[in-house]
C-alpha cells in the first residue's frame, strides 16, 4: 500500500502553542511510519514557519526551534515531488484552532485533519457558541455578552444588568481564548469590575456568566456527518476551578475515566455532545464539555474545543480509549476521516 505522505504542523503563535509541543510529541511518537511519510512542521512563537527533521524529543523542550533549517522551502502545493496528501494541524487556540490555518489550506486544495474553516471559528468564540446553543435550546448557563467599546460608554449599565440577571459568583471569560487564559472568578461588584478589565485584555468581547455548582464532564465525538460520542470522563479541578497553572504546570487535578455517573445522564451527555457538534457543523474531532450540577444532575454545556489537547494522557485520547479505540488507531481514523471529508465535497 502506498504511505500516506502527512505534514504535521505544530507550535504556533497561540498562548497554547507549549501545549501544541505536547500534543505532537505523543502523536509522532505513535503514527506507524510503514503507513506515513511524516512531514513535521513548527511554527514559532513569531509566526515563523520552520520544517523539523531533527529528533522528536527536542520539540517539547524548544530546542527544535534551532536545530529546523530556517528558510527551508515549504511547499504546501500538491503538485510538487513530495506532494503531500493531508496536513495534521496539531495547533491549538487563536492561529490554529480558529478556522485561519484551515483557511489557509482550503486555499490551497489541501486535505487536513480536524473541523472545517465555519466550526472552527464558531467554535473558538464563546459568545457566538452560545447564541447559537440557544437557539437550539441547549441548556447552558446564564451568560451577558459585551464588547469592550461599549463597555466603555456603558459600564455602570452593564454592571447592573449582570447584577439583575446573574447572582454572584460569576466567571468572566474573553469569548476568543483557550487554557483558562484570561478567567477569573468573581465574588462581588469590585471582582467583578476587576475581572472585566482582565478579561478585555485579551479580547474586545469577553462573557460574564453565571457560576454552576458542578462536576466537570467532557465528551469526546469523532466523525464527519456519521460522528459518535465517547463515554464522558470527570475531571476533579485541584484548585478553586480549572485554571491556566492547573491544567498545564502542577497536574494535580485528577481524572476520572470514564466519569460515574447514572446511565440516563451519560446518554443524555452523549446525546447532546453530537447535538452541539453537528450545531456547529463540526467533523473530525472535537471535545465537548458539561457542567453537571451536584445537586440536582441537570447538564449544562459549557464549550467545544475543535482541537483539544492531544497527549497521550489527555482526556480526548483517554476517552476513546476506555471507549474502545485505542491512540494510534484514532490518529489512523482522524487522517481517514480528514481525506473521506475532502473527497466527498464537489470538486
Ligand atoms: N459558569 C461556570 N461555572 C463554574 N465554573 C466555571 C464556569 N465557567 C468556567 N468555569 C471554570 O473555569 C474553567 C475554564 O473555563 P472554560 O469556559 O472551560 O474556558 P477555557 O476555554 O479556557 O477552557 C472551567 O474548566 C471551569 O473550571
Ligand atoms: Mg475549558
Amino acid at each position: 500500500m502506498k504511505k500516506i505522505n502527512v505534514m504535521v504542523i505544530f507550535g504556533g503563535k497561540s498562548g497554547e502553542h507549549e501545549v501544541s509541543l505536547m500534543s505532537v510529541t505523543s502523536i509522532l511518537k505513535v503514527m506507524n511510519p510503514e503507513k506515513y511519510n511524516i512531514m513535521p512542521v513548527g511554527i514559532t512563537k513569531e509566526g515563523i514557519w520552520k520544517r523539523y527533521h531533527g529528533p522528536i524529543d527536542k520539540i517539547v523542550t524548544g530546542e527544535w526551534e534551532a536545530l529546523a533549517e530556517a528558510g527551508e522551502v515549504i511547499s504546501l502545493g500538491k503538485n510538487n515531488p513530495d506532494a503531500i496528501d493531508v496536513v495534521f494541524p496539531v495547533l491549538h487556540g487563536p492561529f490554529g484552532e480558529d478556522g485561519t490555518i484551515q483557511g489557509l489550506l482550503e486555499m490551497i486544495n489541501m486535505p487536513y485533519v480536524g473541523a472545517g474553516v465555519l466550526a472552527s471559528a464558531v467554535a473558538m468564540d464563546k459568545a457566538i457558541t452560545k447564541k447559537l446553543c440557544s437557539v437550539e435550546d441547549i441548556p447552558q448557563a446564564k451568560y451577558v455578552e459585551i464588547l469592550n467599546k461599549s463597555y466603555d460608554k456603558n459600564q455602570d449599565q452593564y454592571i447592573e444588568e449582570i447584577q439583575a440577571k446573574l447572582s454572584y459568583p460569576v466567571f468572566v471569560k474573553p469569548a476568543n481564548l483557550g487554557s483558562s487564559v484570561g478567567i477569573s472568578k468573581a465574588k462581588d461588584r469590585m471582582q467583578l469590575l476587576g475581572a472585566i478589565k482582565v478579561a478585555f485584555q485579551y479580547d474586545r468581547k469577553i462573557v460574564v456568566e453565571e457560576f454552576i455548582n458542578g462536576r466537570e464532564i467532557e465528551c469526546s465525538v469523532l466523525g464527519n456527518d456519521e460522528a459518535i460520542a465517547s463515554l464522558p470522563a470527570e475531571i476533579i479541578p485541584s484548585h478553586e476551578f480549572y485554571d491556566y497553572k492547573d491544567k498545564y504546570f502542577d497536574g494535580t487535578s485528577s481524572f476520572q475515566i470514564p466519569a460515574e455517573l447514572s446511565e440516563p445522564v451519560i446518554a443524555e451527555l452523549r446525546r447532546l455532545a453530537l447535538k452541539v457538534y453537528k450545531l456547529v457543523d463540526c467533523s473530525g474531532l472535537a471535545r465537548v464539555d458539561f457542567f453537571v450540577e451536584r445537586e440536582t444532575n441537570k447538564i449544562y454545556f459549557n464549550e467545544i474545543n475543535t482541537m483539544p489537547g492531544f497527549t497521550k494522557i489527555s482526556m480526548y485520547p483517554k476517552m476513546w480509549e476506555v471507549t474502545g479505540l485505542p491512540y494510534e488507531e484514532l490518529i489512523d481514523r482522524l487522517i481517514v476521516l480528514a481525506i473521506e471529508r475532502f473527497k466527498e465535497r464537489p470538486q
